[in-house]
């Protein structure tokens, strides 16, 4: 047996195919068009592994998928695949159009034709598991309702918009066609791998430098996170449960303001890995220009997936975080090797655009 996932070089869908090829026999064949996002030394521990094959593409090249659907024949296909961070799409969305919405219905069509053509058990026993974000639900008020999977889509960003139109694909191509699919929409992760743009890693990293932390605007919005082999494990009880054309939310029942978040980054590292001079990495907190448009507040409601499958998270933020700046201390190598010339161009840019508080 053998699944096909796409962007499996990244954060979520490496953590993925480490935990799978871990508890299963199965074959992981690993789609990935090795953005700066896409980093193959997460993988290094299964390569030479004969479950993992690694293929360098993208999901828009229809023929290559077509093909390796057809020489691989997978019982499924989940879609990391996608262009991930927010002030990256504010920055530059045309990268986020092509690959979350032209990209996923290319992947669509190529998955539809394979589909279409399986036999009869192979047929009905096909999934297409979507992995997708609580930002398509738009932001809340304080004291509103957490997203229940019934929440109106108010996508607010380039790159919400986008994989919003990608949902609605799927859905689509379920409505219409018939094809099997899922659909998850999860909250903020963190854990081991996490690139350094994103606010954990980043927070970790400038600490570790003695660069400022920048926290945006007034520091109190609020994320709700989930540590990132919960979520792994949440998707591979969706892709063996989960009701055809369902969505599943997926969340921690962790929401914290962005400042508690930093807060705690550097209460571990200051016990972790205290400075010389006995001062706290907390002094290097800079509040800098807000993102635009930040979403205030994200909660996901996660109790239909775990009424309806039964999953719960495994981690508390507490157990989690820890892990995750200990991980970090843990492998120096992998954080320099991921600050190429192309990362540090990244941030160049952003952090000169936020400068003033
Ligand atoms: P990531 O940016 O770390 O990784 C994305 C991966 O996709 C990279 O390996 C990249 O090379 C690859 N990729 C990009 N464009 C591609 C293309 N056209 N064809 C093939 N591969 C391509 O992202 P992530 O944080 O691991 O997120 C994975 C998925 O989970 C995304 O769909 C994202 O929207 C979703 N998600 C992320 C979070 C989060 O907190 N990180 C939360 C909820 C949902
Ligand atoms: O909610 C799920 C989403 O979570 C995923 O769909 C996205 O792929 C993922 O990137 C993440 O989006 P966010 O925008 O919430 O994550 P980010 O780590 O970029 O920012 C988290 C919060 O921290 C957000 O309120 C912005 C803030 N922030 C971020 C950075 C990078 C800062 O204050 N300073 C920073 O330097």
């Amino acid at each position: 047996m053998t699944i096909l996932i796409t962007g499996a070089a990244g954060f979520i869908g490496a953590n993925f195919v480490l935990d799978w090829l871990a508890q299963t026999q199965e074959t992981v064949v690993n789609l990935d068009k090795l953005t700066y996002a896409g980093n193959l030394e997460t993988l290094a521990s299964v390569q030479g592994d004969a479950r993992h094959i690694f293929v360098q593409g993208d999901i828009g090249d229809s023929a290559l998928v077509a093909r390796l659907l057809a020489q691989h024949r997978p019982r499924a296909v989940i879609n990391f695949a996608a262009e991930s961070h927010v002030d990256r799409s504010i920055h530059s969305p045309d990268d986020f159009i092509q690959t979350n919405i032209v990209g996923t219905f290319r992947l669509l069509e190529a998955v539809r034709g394979y589909w279409g053509n399986l036999p009869a058990d192979d047929k009905a026993a096909f999934r297409l598991l979507h992995v997708s974000t609580d930002e398509v639900y738009g932001s809340l008020a304080a004291g509103d309702a957490a997203f229940t999977e019934q929440h109106r889509y108010e996508p607010n960003s380039p790159y919400s918009a986008s994989k919003a139109a990608s949902d609605h694909l799927v859905r689509a191509y379920h409505h219409t066609y018939g094809l099997p699919v899922l659909t998850t929409n999860c909250s903020n992760n963190y854990g081991p791998y996490h690139f350094p743009e994103k606010l954990i890693p980043l927070m970790i990293v400038n600490a570790l430098a003695g660069k400022p932390l920048p926290v945006y605007g007034d520091g109190m919005q609020i994320r709700d996170w989930l540590y990132v082999k919960d979520h792994c494990s949440a998707i591979r009880r969706v892709l063996e449960a989960g009701q055809l054309g369902e969505v599943y939310n997926i969340g921690g029942w962790n929401e914290k303001p962005n400042i508690e978040i930093v807060h705690t980054v550097c209460a571990l590292l200051d016990e972790l890995r205290p400075k010389a001079d006995g001062s706290s990495y907390r002094t290097q907190i800079s509040y800098v220009k807000d993102r635009p448009g930040h979403d205030r507040r994200y909660a996901i409601d996660a109790s239909k997936i775990e009424r309806e499958l039964g999953w719960k998270p495994f981690e508390t933020f507490e157990t989690g975080i820890r892990k995750t700046v200990q991980w970090y201390l843990a492998n120096p190598e992998w954080v320099v090797n991921v600050q190429s010339g192309a990362y540090r161009d990244w941030v160049q840019t952003q952090y000169a655009s936020t400068a003033e508080a």
